[in-house]
């Protein structure tokens, strides 16, 4: 059989931790004085940390000193593990695991590509840890999504070339950087927001294990 790289996201790939992201950033701006809409939340996936607080002071107006700036990016870190503290294994999104098996024993090369600094915790508590060939995640790149680094880099470490990789993305950030790292982009969400993607399914209970060896095989 003939070897494919598979790369995961994280956040709103494989666990539910989306929703903890957009809790704590809507906390934040709620007591800078504004909000922060479903539609401006989508923007911010796959985003860095960094980078999401910037964006989201630019939306409110605010502007704040860089030690301020910096106890918010700790006090909003700080709520988010504490959503992640009370995690299981329920938290897997459905099929995940299923696809992950069947990958595993179908002996293809397994990658995280994540955005996240807080990445292999979170895999540790949900027990995937053992699952990925390799982990590049945020404290390995220099460049965020959209900008393909973290994905050349997983394809690095697995040792497949960039265009037999697979890239699973709920965000539009990173639907682009597998785009533009000329991977096949597998959208995980609303057709609607991720229409940029070669494939976009609802969720992996959409997908089934024929399309994954069709990947295989092609
Ligand atoms: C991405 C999330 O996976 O990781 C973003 O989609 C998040 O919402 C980013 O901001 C950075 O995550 P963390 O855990 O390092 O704050
Ligand atoms: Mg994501």
């Amino acid at each position: 059989m003939k070897n494919k790289g598979f790369i995961f996201d994280l956040d709103g790939v494989i666990v539910d931790t989306a929703k903890y992201h957009y809790l704590a950033w809507k906390n934040l701006a709620n007591e800078l004085g504004f909000d922060i809409t479903p539609e401006q939340n989508e923007l911010l996936k796959g985003v860095s940390r960094i980078r999401s607080l910037e964006t989201i002071l630019e939306w409110g107006g605010v502007k704040l000193s860089e030690s301020e700036f910096n106890g918010h990016l700790v006090k909003k870190n700080e709520e988010y593990l504490s959503y992640i503290e009370g995690m299981s294994e329920d938290e897997i999104l459905p099929d995940v695991t299923k696809i992950l098996a069947y990958l595993v024993d179908a002996k293809q090369p397994i990658a995280l590509g994540s955005a996240s600094k807080n990445a292999r915790p979170i895999l540790a508590k949900v027990n995937l840890l053992e699952k990925f060939d390799t982990i590049v995640d945020g404290n390995d790149v220099t460049k965020a999504k959209p900008d393909p680094e973290v994905f050349l880099n997983a394809a690095k470490n697995l040792n497949m070339d960039p265009e037999n990789c697979i890239v699973f993305e709920d965000s539009v950030a990173g639907v682009t950087a597998a785009n533009s790292a000329n991977m096949i982009s597998i959208g995980i969400g609303d057709k609607e927001v991720l229409g940029h993607a070669d494939h976009v399914f609802k969720d992996f209970t959409e997908i089934e294990i024929d399309f994954i060896k069709e990947l295989v095989t092609t």
